[in-house]
């Protein structure tokens, strides 16, 4: 059975072709991020009006290479949050109108439902049940997966995602967005531990908090002296502030996963979203895997950051329980999982 999936929810516009929710025939992602790096963040008008432009370029790429194209598929999925409202209603209302004209049924997916999925687009498959640490620029939560539908939130962030936080460093030190990946580059030639920033573990609890985190770097930075020496962004100090900031998130994400194996008694672990991209944290994550002989998934770097081939995936489950969406249906812009 093969699924088409839409994403729109944030920046990306994503579509893509995935084969009885494990095999993926296409993935086309069209960026943003040209658009929005001038402004340091994204800006949601911006972010739609590309969306209403490339869509249509995206779902026909997507489908290229299947026979009869849009009659091969059986079903679209379509992300319906949470997300930038703007966003999401271009997805939605574009799925809609293709099911509406071709007959064919509209499956609604949430979004990190979808980065939970990206796990079974690659081989070997996590059994269940398992734990899940999503991480992306909106959300940081972790889950008990007991199967489809089946989720139990064990803790999420008070206040700042854990990409929000990366995002946010990277524009005090006067780099880039995303800024995710660029300090997992400049912390690779810095010191994790010349700064001694706080790793806010919450004591007693799954919760995360990376806002404080996020303050500590911005405090540090005040002093003019350290912001004369940080002129050159590829300054030692600028290095060494993002490997310290970036070890203590590593360190929150991984001891906090622990509790959540020892606690559970579950040894399977899939760790998604776009911060799993993170080169030290999928390290990390592998080595506490092997100590504490607990399997760990993580998906290749492509299906980490958004993507439609993982709500293609998540979709299928949906069929299967026959769980269609109507005409009626509406993005939202918060849709707790
Ligand atoms: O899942 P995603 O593509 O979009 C959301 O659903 O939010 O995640 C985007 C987030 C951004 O905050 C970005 O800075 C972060 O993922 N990210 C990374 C890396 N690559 C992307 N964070 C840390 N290290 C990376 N290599
Ligand atoms: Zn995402």
């Amino acid at each position: 059975m093969l699924i088409l999936g839409i994403d729109t929810s944030c920046d990306d516009t994503a579509a893509a072709v995935v084969e009885n929710g494990v095999k993926i025939i296409s993935n086309v992602v069209s960026s943003q991020t040209d658009i929005h790096k001038k402004y340091g963040g994204i800006v949601p008008e911006l972010a739609s009006r590309r969306h209403i432009e490339m869509i249509l370029l995206v779902v026909d790429e997507a489908l290229k290479g299947l026979g009869a194209g849009l009659e091969d598929v059986s079903a679209v999925a379509v992300c319906y949050g949470p997300g930038l409202i703007g966003s999401l209603l271009v997805g939605c209302s574009f799925a809609k109108a293709l099911c509406f004209s071709k007959n064919i049924p509209l499956l609604a997916v949430n979004h990190l439902e979808g980065h939970m999925f990206s796990c079974f687009l690659e081989e070997p498959h996590p059994e269940l049940p398992f734990i899940s640490l999503i991480a992306s620029g909106g959300h940081t939560s972790l889950y008990r997966v007991d199967g489809f539908g089946k989720y139990r939130e064990l803790g999420r962030t008070r206040d700042d995602a854990a990409g929000e936080a990366y995002d946010k460093v990277s524009k005090l030190l006067g780099l880039g967005y995303p800024g995710g990946p660029i300090i997992d580059k400049l912390a690779s030639e810095g010191n994790p531990k010349a700064i001694d920033f706080p790793r806010p573990y919450l004591p007693e609890s799954f919760d995360f908090s990376f806002s404080g985190l996020k303050t500590a770097v911005l405090h540090f930075l005040k002093s003019e002296e350290k912001n004369s020496k940080l002129q050159t962004t590829n300054s030692k100090l600028a290095k060494d502030i993002a490997a310290s900031f970036q070890a203590c998130m590593v360190d929150v994400l991984i001891r906090k996963t622990e509790w959540a194996i020892k606690k559970e008694g579950i040894r399977r672990v899939t760790l998604s979203g776009g911060v799993s991209a993170n080169s030290e944290l999928r390290k990390r994550m592998k080595e506490m895997g092997d100590e504490r002989e607990t399997e760990i998934f993580i998906p290749s770097i492509n299906l980490c950051t958004d993507n439609a081939a993982m709500i293609a995936s998540a979709g299928y489950h949906h069929f299967l329980n026959k769980d269609f969406a109507g005409a009626g249906l509406n993005p939202k812009a918060y849709l707790p999982l």
